[in-house]
Protein backbone atom coordinates (compact mmCIF):
# COMPACT_ATOMS: atom_id res chain seq x y z
CA UNK A 1 0.00 0.00 0.00
CA UNK A 2 1.47 3.48 -0.90
CA UNK A 3 0.82 6.11 1.54
CA UNK A 4 1.01 10.02 0.63
CA UNK A 5 -0.47 12.90 2.13
CA UNK A 6 -0.16 15.11 -1.50
CA UNK A 7 -2.76 15.13 -3.71
CA UNK A 8 -0.52 15.69 -6.55
CA UNK A 9 1.11 11.69 -5.61
CA UNK A 10 -3.12 10.55 -5.45
CA UNK A 11 -3.65 12.25 -8.43
CA UNK A 12 -0.68 10.54 -10.49
CA UNK A 13 -1.13 7.27 -9.45
CA UNK A 14 -5.04 7.30 -9.92
CA UNK A 15 -4.03 8.08 -13.52
CA UNK A 16 -1.51 5.24 -14.11
CA UNK A 17 -3.91 2.75 -12.90
CA UNK A 18 -6.48 4.18 -15.53
CA UNK A 19 -3.87 4.46 -18.04
CA UNK A 20 -4.06 0.60 -17.89
CA UNK A 21 -7.77 0.34 -17.85
CA UNK A 22 -8.11 -0.54 -14.27
CA UNK A 23 -11.40 0.63 -12.04
CA UNK A 24 -10.99 2.12 -8.82
CA UNK A 25 -13.09 2.63 -5.67
CA UNK A 26 -12.92 5.42 -3.02
CA UNK A 27 -13.51 4.55 0.45
CA UNK A 28 -13.22 8.01 2.76
CA UNK A 29 -13.03 7.83 6.71
CA UNK A 30 -11.65 9.72 9.60
CA UNK A 31 -9.84 6.83 10.22
CA UNK A 32 -9.45 4.63 13.96
CA UNK A 33 -10.45 2.02 11.80
CA UNK A 34 -12.74 -0.65 13.00
CA UNK A 35 -14.62 -3.57 11.14
CA UNK A 36 -17.53 -1.43 9.74
CA UNK A 37 -14.83 0.68 7.63
CA UNK A 38 -12.67 -2.39 7.03
CA UNK A 39 -15.94 -3.79 5.34
CA UNK A 40 -16.29 -1.33 3.23
CA UNK A 41 -13.01 -2.57 1.91
CA UNK A 42 -13.92 -5.56 0.85
CA UNK A 43 -17.07 -4.70 -0.66
CA UNK A 44 -14.97 -2.21 -2.68
CA UNK A 45 -12.13 -5.00 -3.54
CA UNK A 46 -15.40 -7.10 -4.98
CA UNK A 47 -15.93 -4.53 -7.20
CA UNK A 48 -12.97 -2.52 -8.24
CA UNK A 49 -9.31 -3.09 -9.26
CA UNK A 50 -7.99 -0.62 -6.97
CA UNK A 51 -9.21 0.62 -3.58
CA UNK A 52 -8.09 3.98 -2.64
CA UNK A 53 -8.77 5.29 1.76
CA UNK A 54 -8.61 8.64 2.46
CA UNK A 55 -7.99 9.07 6.70
CA UNK A 56 -9.00 12.98 7.59
CA UNK A 57 -10.60 14.07 10.38
CA UNK A 58 -12.61 16.87 8.83
CA UNK A 59 -12.62 19.78 10.87
CA UNK A 60 -15.49 21.28 8.77
CA UNK A 61 -18.23 18.86 9.74
CA UNK A 62 -17.41 19.53 13.44
CA UNK A 63 -18.95 21.94 15.34
CA UNK A 64 -17.15 24.76 18.52
CA UNK A 65 -17.87 22.31 21.15
CA UNK A 66 -17.95 18.55 19.42
CA UNK A 67 -14.94 16.33 19.86
CA UNK A 68 -12.50 17.78 16.62
CA UNK A 69 -9.60 17.49 19.14
CA UNK A 70 -10.53 14.48 21.25
CA UNK A 71 -11.75 12.34 17.99
CA UNK A 72 -9.61 9.41 18.14
CA UNK A 73 -6.16 9.35 15.67
CA UNK A 74 -4.40 5.86 15.85
CA UNK A 75 -2.87 5.95 11.84
CA UNK A 76 -0.20 3.59 12.51
CA UNK A 77 -2.45 0.78 13.53
CA UNK A 78 -5.18 2.15 10.81
CA UNK A 79 -2.49 1.66 8.36
CA UNK A 80 -1.73 -2.36 9.34
CA UNK A 81 -5.41 -2.91 9.09
CA UNK A 82 -5.75 -2.03 5.71
CA UNK A 83 -2.77 -3.52 4.35
CA UNK A 84 -4.16 -6.60 5.53
CA UNK A 85 -7.53 -5.78 4.25
CA UNK A 86 -5.92 -5.23 0.49
CA UNK A 87 -5.96 -1.25 0.10
CA UNK A 88 -3.52 0.04 -2.65
CA UNK A 89 -3.44 3.56 -1.23
CA UNK A 90 -3.94 5.35 1.41
CA UNK A 91 -4.72 9.21 1.41
CA UNK A 92 -3.56 11.30 4.58
CA UNK A 93 -3.69 15.04 4.16
CA UNK A 94 -3.28 17.88 6.99
CA UNK A 95 -6.14 20.34 7.42
CA UNK A 96 -3.99 22.67 5.36
CA UNK A 97 -3.09 20.61 2.62
CA UNK A 98 -7.11 20.48 2.24
CA UNK A 99 -8.22 23.86 3.27
CA UNK A 100 -5.08 25.95 2.42
CA UNK A 101 -7.20 29.39 3.09
CA UNK A 102 -8.51 27.83 6.63
CA UNK A 103 -12.24 26.68 6.89
CA UNK A 104 -13.68 30.18 6.05
CA UNK A 105 -13.41 29.29 1.92
CA UNK A 106 -16.06 30.39 -0.46
CA UNK A 107 -17.23 27.50 -2.05
CA UNK A 108 -19.18 25.25 0.06
CA UNK A 109 -21.44 22.74 -1.26
CA UNK A 110 -24.94 22.00 0.83
CA UNK A 111 -27.55 19.94 0.81
CA UNK A 112 -30.33 21.56 2.84
CA UNK A 113 -33.62 19.73 2.23
CA UNK A 114 -31.56 16.71 3.66
CA UNK A 115 -29.10 17.93 5.58
CA UNK A 116 -31.07 20.46 7.91
CA UNK A 117 -32.94 18.01 9.92
CA UNK A 118 -31.99 15.52 12.42
CA UNK A 119 -28.34 15.49 12.86
CA UNK A 120 -28.37 18.70 10.62
CA UNK A 121 -30.56 20.12 13.25
CA UNK A 122 -28.70 18.86 15.88
CA UNK A 123 -24.88 19.69 14.29
CA UNK A 124 -25.73 23.14 12.26
CA UNK A 125 -22.85 22.97 9.18
CA UNK A 126 -22.12 19.09 10.05
CA UNK A 127 -23.86 17.95 6.27
CA UNK A 128 -22.01 21.52 4.89
CA UNK A 129 -19.06 20.12 6.08
CA UNK A 130 -19.19 16.26 5.04
CA UNK A 131 -20.72 17.41 1.16
CA UNK A 132 -18.19 19.60 0.74
CA UNK A 133 -15.16 17.39 2.17
CA UNK A 134 -16.28 14.27 0.15
CA UNK A 135 -16.89 16.68 -2.54
CA UNK A 136 -13.61 17.77 -2.60
CA UNK A 137 -12.19 13.94 -2.18
CA UNK A 138 -14.22 12.91 -5.08
CA UNK A 139 -12.35 16.04 -7.55
CA UNK A 140 -8.68 14.98 -5.76
CA UNK A 141 -9.13 11.11 -6.28
CA UNK A 142 -12.05 10.78 -9.26
CA UNK A 143 -13.22 7.40 -8.22
CA UNK A 144 -15.54 5.29 -10.40
CA UNK A 145 -17.55 4.15 -6.97
CA UNK A 146 -17.20 5.14 -3.77
CA UNK A 147 -18.72 3.10 -0.45
CA UNK A 148 -20.11 4.32 2.53
CA UNK A 149 -22.11 2.75 5.51
CA UNK A 150 -25.72 2.42 5.95
CA UNK A 151 -25.04 3.19 9.66
CA UNK A 152 -25.01 6.89 8.56
CA UNK A 153 -28.19 6.81 6.77
CA UNK A 154 -28.80 10.81 6.44
CA UNK A 155 -25.10 10.72 5.06
CA UNK A 156 -25.84 8.75 2.52
CA UNK A 157 -28.99 10.45 1.13
CA UNK A 158 -27.31 13.63 1.55
CA UNK A 159 -24.33 12.47 -0.46
CA UNK A 160 -26.11 10.12 -3.11
CA UNK A 161 -28.30 13.56 -3.67
CA UNK A 162 -24.80 15.75 -4.17
CA UNK A 163 -23.45 13.35 -6.67
CA UNK A 164 -26.81 13.06 -8.50
CA UNK A 165 -27.83 17.19 -8.35
CA UNK A 166 -24.13 17.57 -9.23
CA UNK A 167 -24.57 14.86 -12.03
CA UNK A 168 -20.90 13.41 -10.72
CA UNK A 169 -19.69 10.16 -12.56
CA UNK A 170 -19.09 8.24 -9.61
CA UNK A 171 -21.23 4.65 -8.21
CA UNK A 172 -22.20 5.18 -4.35
CA UNK A 173 -22.79 2.14 -2.72
CA UNK A 174 -24.14 1.70 0.78
CA UNK A 175 -22.87 -0.79 3.04
CA UNK A 176 -24.93 -2.55 5.74
CA UNK A 177 -24.14 -1.87 9.28
CA UNK A 178 -21.54 -3.99 11.20
CA UNK A 179 -22.29 -4.08 14.68
CA UNK A 180 -20.94 -6.23 17.64
CA UNK A 181 -22.50 -9.03 19.38
CA UNK A 182 -24.59 -6.85 21.69
CA UNK A 183 -25.78 -5.34 18.31
CA UNK A 184 -24.15 -1.76 18.94
CA UNK A 185 -23.08 -0.55 15.77
CA UNK A 186 -19.52 -0.06 15.20
CA UNK A 187 -18.27 3.12 15.79
CA UNK A 188 -15.04 5.22 16.59
CA UNK A 189 -16.84 7.01 19.29
CA UNK A 190 -18.03 4.00 20.84
CA UNK A 191 -14.25 4.71 22.00
CA UNK A 192 -15.39 7.26 24.66
CA UNK A 193 -17.79 4.68 26.70
CA UNK A 194 -16.85 3.04 29.82
CA UNK A 195 -17.34 -1.05 29.80
CA UNK A 196 -20.82 -0.40 31.44
CA UNK A 197 -22.05 2.17 29.08
CA UNK A 198 -21.10 0.41 26.24
CA UNK A 199 -23.31 -2.59 27.85
CA UNK A 200 -26.04 -0.43 28.23
CA UNK A 201 -25.61 1.41 24.51
CA UNK A 202 -26.67 -2.07 23.12
CA UNK A 203 -30.48 -0.64 24.09
CA UNK A 204 -30.28 1.40 21.03
CA UNK A 205 -30.32 -1.55 18.57
CA UNK A 206 -33.31 -3.29 20.69
CA UNK A 207 -35.20 -0.24 20.36
CA UNK A 208 -35.15 0.24 17.29
CA UNK A 209 -35.89 -3.61 16.82
CA UNK A 210 -39.26 -3.00 18.73
CA UNK A 211 -40.57 -0.34 17.36
CA UNK A 212 -39.83 -1.72 13.32
CA UNK A 213 -42.16 -4.75 15.35
CA UNK A 214 -44.67 -2.70 17.09
CA UNK A 215 -45.72 -1.05 13.61
CA UNK A 216 -45.19 -4.00 11.52
CA UNK A 217 -48.20 -5.31 13.85
CA UNK A 218 -50.25 -2.14 13.63
CA UNK A 219 -49.20 -0.24 16.53
CA UNK A 220 -49.19 3.69 16.27
CA UNK A 221 -45.70 5.18 15.62
CA UNK A 222 -46.50 7.89 17.90
CA UNK A 223 -47.04 5.01 20.79
CA UNK A 224 -44.39 2.88 19.96
CA UNK A 225 -41.71 5.74 19.81
CA UNK A 226 -42.72 7.05 22.98
CA UNK A 227 -42.12 3.54 24.74
CA UNK A 228 -38.59 3.19 22.82
CA UNK A 229 -37.78 6.63 24.23
CA UNK A 230 -38.84 5.30 27.66
CA UNK A 231 -36.22 1.90 27.04
CA UNK A 232 -33.54 4.48 26.08
CA UNK A 233 -33.85 6.28 29.29
CA UNK A 234 -34.09 3.38 31.73
CA UNK A 235 -30.76 2.61 30.04
CA UNK A 236 -29.06 5.91 30.75
CA UNK A 237 -29.38 7.47 27.14
CA UNK A 238 -30.70 10.92 26.52
CA UNK A 239 -31.92 10.84 23.30
CA UNK A 240 -31.80 13.30 20.81
CA UNK A 241 -34.35 12.62 18.39
CA UNK A 242 -36.05 8.89 17.52
CA UNK A 243 -38.14 9.45 14.29
CA UNK A 244 -39.60 7.03 11.84
CA UNK A 245 -39.18 8.50 8.01
CA UNK A 246 -39.40 7.80 4.66
CA UNK A 247 -36.28 5.30 3.74
CA UNK A 248 -36.02 7.01 0.39
CA UNK A 249 -36.88 10.87 1.02
CA UNK A 250 -36.45 10.94 4.63
CA UNK A 251 -39.48 13.36 4.80
CA UNK A 252 -42.38 12.39 7.62
CA UNK A 253 -43.72 9.49 6.13
CA UNK A 254 -46.64 8.96 3.98
CA UNK A 255 -49.74 6.42 4.09
CA UNK A 256 -48.63 5.38 1.32
CA UNK A 257 -44.53 5.09 2.06
CA UNK A 258 -43.79 1.27 2.59
CA UNK A 259 -39.83 1.31 2.91
CA UNK A 260 -39.29 3.03 6.15
CA UNK A 261 -36.79 4.15 8.57
CA UNK A 262 -36.57 4.85 11.91
CA UNK A 263 -33.36 7.17 12.71
CA UNK A 264 -31.87 7.66 16.28
CA UNK A 265 -29.36 10.02 17.94
CA UNK A 266 -28.58 9.26 21.59
CA UNK A 267 -26.35 10.45 23.65
CA UNK A 268 -24.17 8.18 26.38
CA UNK A 269 -22.08 9.19 28.67
CA UNK A 270 -19.97 11.44 26.64
CA UNK A 271 -20.62 9.72 23.79
CA UNK A 272 -23.17 11.06 21.07
CA UNK A 273 -24.51 7.65 19.10
CA UNK A 274 -26.27 7.42 15.96
CA UNK A 275 -27.84 4.23 14.43
CA UNK A 276 -31.36 3.45 11.89
CA UNK A 277 -33.34 0.84 10.85
CA UNK A 278 -34.91 0.35 7.57
CA UNK A 279 -38.12 -1.99 7.32
CA UNK A 280 -41.16 -2.85 5.15
CA UNK A 281 -44.66 -2.36 6.70
P1 LIG B 1 -16.26 7.79 9.52
O1 LIG B 1 -17.15 8.02 10.68
O2 LIG B 1 -14.83 7.42 9.76
O3 LIG B 1 -16.91 6.69 8.62
C1 LIG B 1 -16.35 6.34 7.38
C2 LIG B 1 -17.32 5.42 6.66
O4 LIG B 1 -17.48 4.22 7.43
C3 LIG B 1 -18.71 6.05 6.50
O5 LIG B 1 -19.21 5.76 5.22
C4 LIG B 1 -19.51 5.35 7.60
O6 LIG B 1 -20.89 5.25 7.31
C5 LIG B 1 -18.87 3.96 7.58
N1 LIG B 1 -19.12 3.24 8.84
C6 LIG B 1 -18.91 3.68 10.10
N2 LIG B 1 -19.32 2.77 11.01
C7 LIG B 1 -19.81 1.72 10.29
C8 LIG B 1 -20.40 0.47 10.64
N3 LIG B 1 -20.56 0.09 11.91
N4 LIG B 1 -20.79 -0.36 9.65
C9 LIG B 1 -20.64 0.01 8.34
N5 LIG B 1 -20.10 1.18 7.94
C10 LIG B 1 -19.68 2.02 8.91
O7 LIG B 1 -18.42 9.16 7.97
C11 LIG B 1 -17.33 9.71 8.04
O8 LIG B 1 -16.22 9.12 8.59
C12 LIG B 1 -17.09 11.11 7.52
O9 LIG B 1 -18.27 11.87 7.66
C13 LIG B 1 -16.62 11.13 6.04
C14 LIG B 1 -17.65 10.53 5.09
C15 LIG B 1 -15.28 10.40 5.90
C16 LIG B 1 -16.40 12.61 5.60
O10 LIG B 1 -15.49 13.24 6.42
Amino acid sequence: MITSAAISDIRAQVRNWRKNGETVAFVPTMGNLHLGHITLVEQAKLKADRIVVSIFVNPMQFGKNEDLDAYPRTLTADSNALIAAGADLLFTPTPEIIYPKGLEQQTYVEVPEIGDELCGASRPGHFRGVATIVNKLFNIVQPDMAFFGNKDFQQLLVIKTMVEDLSLPIDIIGVDTIREASGLAMSSRNGYLTADEKNRAAALKKALDTMALGIQQGQSVTSVTQVANQALQAAGFTPDYLEVRSATTLKQPLDSDKKLVIVAAAYMGKARLIDNLTFTR
